[in-house]
C-alpha cells in the first residue's frame, strides 16, 4: 500500500469505509463485500480497507481484539510484531525499572506493538521507525488506542537517534531479509555492533530465541519468554535494566513465573523415578534444566538430555510432570506387543535425544483400541529407552 492511499483511509470518508469493511469482513463473502464497496467508494481505496479488515481480523489472535480491530496494518508489521503478553511483560519490567513516566526510546517500533504497551506502562515513548508507511501506520496506532499523551512516533533511522535523553532503550531489530527470517544476529537491521553499543548502556534488545549464548556480551541479562508452553522470544537487559547479576533467566507467560542462573545448582543425574518432567521450553533455551529439576528435587535422566525425572510429584510451572508407567528397551517388535497388550489406540509419541521419527514408530506399533498412552522415547543411563508416561494433571 502506498503512503497517500494509507492517508486516505485515515480521513473521515475513508475511516467511515474502513469501520464498515471491518464489522463485515468474515460476516459477508469478501468478494460480495469488495463488488458492494466499490459502488460507492474508489478501487483503490475498498482494496485497502479490505486489507486492513483482514490484517485486523488475523491480528485478533496476536494482540487484544479490542485494540486489533482498530489498529493499521502491513503484513511483515503484523508479523514481527510482539505478541500482547509479551509486550506487556517487557513494559512493565522496564517501567519498574525505569520508574513512571521515564523517557524510552523504542527504536525499529515497526507498527508499534511494543509501543503501545510501553506508553500503556506509563513511559513517555518515542518510537522510531524507518519504513514510512510503517512509521505511518505506527502513529495512526498511536492515535487510534489514544495513547498520544504517552507515545510519539518518528520516521528515521534508529541508528542516528541521539540517546542522551532517554533513561532507557528498546530495540527490537528486523530479523528478515529478502529470502524470509534470519537467524544470523549479524544479519539482524540494525546490525548487531549497534545492538552491542546498544546493550553498553541502558537497554533491552528483542532477539531470536535460537540465538547461540556465546554471542552473548558480559553483564547482560538473557531473558527468553514463553507463552502458555511455546518459546516466543528472548531479550537482553542491560545496565539499570539488568542490575541483579543474573544472566540467564526464563520467564513463563501468562504466569510471570520466573527461574535464573541463580536457582541453578547445576547438572545432578539420576536414575530414572517415578516421575518424568519435560522442561518448558523457555527453561531449555535458557540452559535452566538443571534449575528445573532442582524445583522437583530430581536430576537428569542423562547429562545431555532435557528430561527431568523425580521420586515424587510436585507442581511446577517449569515443566510438565508424567507418571512413569514403564520402562521399555527401544525395540519395534517389544513394543508393537506392548501396544497390543495393553489395547493401545491413542498413542502420543515424543522423542529427545535419540534419532527417531515420532510418526513413523506411531505407525510402526499399530496402535488400535481404546487405552491412552504416551511413550517418551530418550537415552537412559546411555541406552535407547521408551518410557511409557501419564501425564499428570496441569498444576501437579
Ligand atoms: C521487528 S520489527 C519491530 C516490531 C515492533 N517491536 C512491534 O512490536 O511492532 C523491526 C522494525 O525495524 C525497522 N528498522 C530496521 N532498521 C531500522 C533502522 N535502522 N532504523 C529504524 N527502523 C529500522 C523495520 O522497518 C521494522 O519495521
Amino acid at each position: 500500500m502506498q503512503t497517500a492511499t494509507f492517508e486516505a483511509l485515515l480521513t473521515p470518508a475513508g475511516a467511515a469505509l474502513l469501520a464498515e469493511a471491518t464489522a463485515a469482513y468474515g460476516r459477508e463473502d469478501e468478494f460480495a463485500l469488495g463488488t458492494r464497496l466499490r459502488r460507492s467508494h474508489p478501487g483503490e481505496l475498498v482494496a485497502a480497507a479490505l486489507t486492513q479488515a483482514r490484517l485486523r481480523a488475523r491480528a485478533a489472535d496476536k494482540f487484544e481484539p479490542a485494540d486489533a480491530a482498530r489498529m493499521f496494518f502491513t503484513v511483515d508489521g503484523y508479523e514481527q510484531a510482539t505478541r500482547v503478553a509479551v509486550a506487556r511483560h517487557r513494559a512493565s519490567r522496564l517501567a519498574a525499572a525505569s520508574g513512571a513516566g521515564a523517557a524510552v526510546a523504542d527504536l525499529c517500533c515497526g507498527i508499534g506493538g511494543d509501543l503501545v504497551e510501553l506508553a500503556r506502562a506509563g513511559l513517555a515513548v518515542t518510537g522510531v521507525e524507518a519504513d514510512p508507511l510503517t512509521a505511518a501506520m505506527a502513529a495512526a496506532n498511536v492515535a487510534a488506542l489514544e495513547l498520544t499523551d504517552a507515545a510519539r512516533v518518528e520516521c528515521g533511522d534508529a541508528t542516528a537517534v541521539d540517546r542522551t535523553a532517554f533513561a532507557a532503550v528498546v530495540c527490537d531489530p528486523a530479523r528478515r531479509g529478502s529470502r524470509g527470517r534470519v537467524f544470523d544476529p549479524g544479519a539482524y537491521r540494525p546490525p548487531w555492533p549497534f545492538v552491542l553499543e546498544l546493550l553498553a548502556a541502558t537497554a533491552c534488545v528483542k532477539v531470536a530465541p535460537g540465538i547461540p549464548h556465546d554471542l552473548l556480551p558480559g553483564g547482560v541479562e538473557a531473558e527468553w519468554v514463553s507463552e502458555r508452553g511455546e518459546v516466543k522470544e528472548a531479550a537482553l537487559w542491560s545496565g539499570g535494566l539488568a542490575p541483579g547479576g543474573v544472566q540467564r533467566r526464563a520467564t513463563l507467560l501468562p504466569s510471570g513465573a520466573t527461574l535464573t542462573d541463580r536457582d541453578d545448582p547445576g547438572p545432578v543425574v539420576r536414575p530414572l523415578g517415578g516421575f518424568l518432567y519435560e522442561p518448558d521450553g523457555a527453561v531449555i533455551r535458557a540452559g535452566l534444566v538443571t534449575a528445573a529439576a532442582a524445583l522437583v528435587g530430581g536430576g537428569l535422566v542423562d547429562p545431555s538430555i532435557a528430561y527431568v525425572t523425580a521420586d515424587d510429584a510436585v507442581a511446577t510451572p517449569f515443566a510438565r510432570g508424567y507418571r512413569v508407567v514403564d520402562t521399555l528397551p527401544y525395540d519395534v517388535k517389544t513394543l508393537r506387543r506392548y501396544v497390543r497388550e495393553q489395547g493401545i489406540g491413542i498413542l502420543t509419541v515424543k522423542k529427545r535425544g535419540v534419532g527417531v521419527e515420532p510418526e513413523k514408530l506411531r505407525a510402526a506399533v499399530r496402535p488400535q483400541g481404546d487405552a491412552v498412552a504416551t511413550f517418551v522415547v530418550t537415552r537412559v543411563a546411555g541406552k535407547a529407552t521408551v518410557i511409557v508416561a501419564e501425564p499428570l494433571p496441569q498444576g501437579v
